[in-house]
């Protein structure tokens, strides 16, 4: 049977052969994108190439992308749904279109991975009136024929979520189900927003498993789209070619294709188990859990429970850290802190109540160390941060426990004093013990149960509700416009990014590489590796060399060259690229010298990078640090602005 890592490989291979540019994996945190806090798809990173800006590696690009959607948080716990994974993704940026996607897909699909087609369901988009966009029956028709070269007979019916399955193959569904953007539905997407619709492919894990009939939706019909996990979505072909406007919708200057299959579930579909904790890529740390609880997996639901959320989120810890978000009260770290806390109470679930979370952790990095070797180099950083975070929840954890003590000394005194006997935890006190020492409601309940208490459930999930409301605005707020920024001003700060990243090792050592950045139209923000406070004097200093760039009035310039080449010619930058054989370098100052971080060097930088940049640095202005800061363990952060 084809192991995951196979099935990452055979894709890539497989659109190589198609001619594609096959790229790295961008980190989780996405750089220079000021809407968004997770790369949580493959087309994120994609973004300005399908609005027509031109991608150095050409038309059609595939990867295997590293995504984190911290919103499935709560879903974790059933059969299929991971808060990190890997999105297999191919695009064409102008180039083809349905007629190749489509049977390219079909091909992968069942010659490839050998899948049979006959367990192969395809939905397509069913139209939306209102925008004036049609129904696309193409692209239904097109299946339809690849199954019949299969001998299969593939009806198409639209009525499948009101009627059930009928024995049809290919289903219309409205864009709530059948429509791309990263904002969701036509009706949400912001002015400016790419996206189209999808015909998405979903593999049947059989009805005689019986997942529907002992599901919450048994009295409903089961179909492609059910949640009972009968079915799993292995892929989804966007078809994106419209953008809205401040009146509807328009085509897009050109068509594009932006597929996405998630790896981990092509895999389990090609296991043919509807568990994808059961594929390989968790078999090192499913079996420490294994060790340390004396429990196995999959032997009681509610175990099976806590060994997925541990599974799930000390990978995406793993992941986090790697791509340099070490837990924290903000941002970022916010939610690695958060996972790793999760992780932590699950497992004690399981009966594990010792430091544990490095001992999995090294199970995902040998697992996954030959497709992203930074865990390997990073290794130590990442169990030292695991270690600290464990050693301090569990502190509050014990905390916590004292709070709950606290409440119980409440009810006895108020028994001995007025005779009334409180048998309930009201939800205000489940719901500090949740928010501020991490308690999960089953925790408390646990507690409870006990002492012979009750939890005022309701209440609680109440004020829950109202909490998540509160943080989904904030990530609302976050995601503004839409667009990645590249407003004159971002595109500024981005070459003064450069300027600072090559003055910033100059000054404080070779240490002190980039460890994040991201920029907004108002300011930078640079985050990079170094031990201490800067002195004022390394400040002076860095602002000079920044500022002495910028007086010189370097031209910006940028090369497409061999990987080993841009390494020769000292390009700073992330040297993580498995694949790729040209990188796009940009140059401040002459694009043939040395770079030398001082102005009175011919060429002051050259470094890795996408793009875009100024073409002169003397557009930028005066620059300055207004903050610097620590922003982790070994990391400090500047911010700063161009005047
Ligand atoms: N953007 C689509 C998705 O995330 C396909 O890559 O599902």
């Amino acid at each position: 049977m084809l192991s995951t890592h196979e099935i990452r490989k055979k894709y890539l291979d497989f659109f190589k052969q198609k001619s594609h540019a096959i790229i790295a994996s961008a980190s989780l945190l996405p750089e220079n994108d000021p809407t968004t806090l997770f790369t949580g798809s493959g087309m994120q990173p994609m973004v300005p190439f399908l609005l027509g800006e031109k991608h150095p590696r050409g038309t059609r690009i595939a990867d295997s992308q590293k995504c984190f959607r911290a919103q499935d948080m709560d879903e974790v716990g059933d059969n299929r749904h991971t808060t990190f994974f890997e999105m297999l993704g191919n695009w064409s940026l102008g180039d083809y279109f349905k007629q190749e996607q489509i049977p390219w897909m079909f091909e992968f699909i069942t010659e490839e991975l050998t899948l049979d087609p006959k367990n192969l369901y395809i939905t397509c988009f069913a139209g939306h009136d209102e925008f004036g966009i049609p129904r696309d029956e193409e692209s239904a028709k097109m299946w339809q024929g690849l199954f019949a070269q299969k001998g299969i007979e593939a009806s198409i019916i639209d009525d499948a979520q009101a009627n059930g399955m009928q024995g049809a193959k290919i289903f219309y569904y409205p864009a709530s189900k059948n429509w791309w953007s990263r904002a969701g539905v036509p009706e949400k997407m912001p002015a400016g927003e790419p996206g189209g619709p999808d015909t998405e492919m979903f593999w049947d894990f059989s009805a005689d498993l019986k997942l529907h009939e002992n599901s919450e939706f048994k009295d409903q019909p089961c179909h492609v789209n059910c949640d009972c996990g009968r079915f799993m979505e292995i892929g989804n072909n966007v078809f994106m070619e419209y953008f809205k406007t401040e009146s509807g919708f328009e085509k897009l200057s050109q068509q594009n294709v932006d597929f996405g299959g998630g790896l981990e579930r092509m895999s389990a579909a090609v296991r043919n188990d509807a568990d994808v904790f059961t594929i390989d890529l968790f078999d090192s740390a499913r079996g420490v859990i294994e060790k340390l609880s004396g429990k196995k997996y999959g032997e009681h639901s509610e175990e099976t429970y806590a060994f997925r959320v541990t599974l799930d989120h000390l990978r995406a810890a793993t992941f986090l850290i790697a791509d340099g978000a070490s837990p924290s009260n903000k941002d970022q770290g916010y939610f690695t802190r958060r996972f790793i806390r999760r992780a932590v109470r699950f497992a004690s679930k399981l009966g594990i109540n010792e430091n544990f979370c490095a001992e999995i952790t090294r199970g995902y990095i040998e697992t996954y160390a030959h497709q992203y070797p930074d865990l390997e180099t990073k290794k130590d950083h990442i169990f030292s941060e695991l270690h600290t975070e464990e050693d301090k929840f569990r502190v509050t954890l014990e905390q916590g426990i004292k709070e709950f003590e606290k409440i119980l000394a409440g009810f006895a005194r108020a028994f001995e004093k007025t005779g009334q006997k409180f048998t309930e935890i009201s939800a205000k006190q489940a719901f500090k013990l949740y928010d501020t020492y991490g308690f999960p409601l089953e925790m408390t309940e646990d507690l409870a149960k006990e002492h012979g208490l009750t939890v005022d459930k309701a209440g609680f999930e109440e004020a829950f509700k109202k909490h998540q409301e509160i943080s989904r605005q904030g990530s609302e707020q976050k995601f503004k416009g839409g667009l990645a920024d590249t407003s004159e001003m971002s595109v500024k700060y981005h070459t003064a990014t450069h300027l600072l990243h090559a003055s910033v090792l100059k000054v404080l050592g070779s240490h002190a590489t980039q460890k994040g950045s991201n920029i907004t139209p108002e300011r930078l923000r640079f985050d990079f590796a170094h031990p201490e406070k800067m002195t004022d004097v390394q400040k002076k200093e860095v602002e000079d060399l920044v500022n002495g760039a910028i007086a010189r009035d370097y031209s910006v310039t940028f090369e497409l060259l061999p990987y080993e080449e841009a390494k020769k010619r000292n390009a700073i930058g992330l040297f993580e690229d498995n694949y790729g054989d040209q990188v796009k370098v940009y140059t401040v100052g002459d694009p043939l010298g040395v770079p030398v971080a001082d102005p009175s060097a011919d060429t002051f930088s050259r470094e890795l990078c996408g793009g875009p940049h100024v073409e002169h640095t003397g557009v930028l202005g005066k620059f300055k640090i207004v903050k610097e800061e620590s922003s982790s363990a070994g990391i400090r952060r500047i911010k700063a602005v161009l005047e």
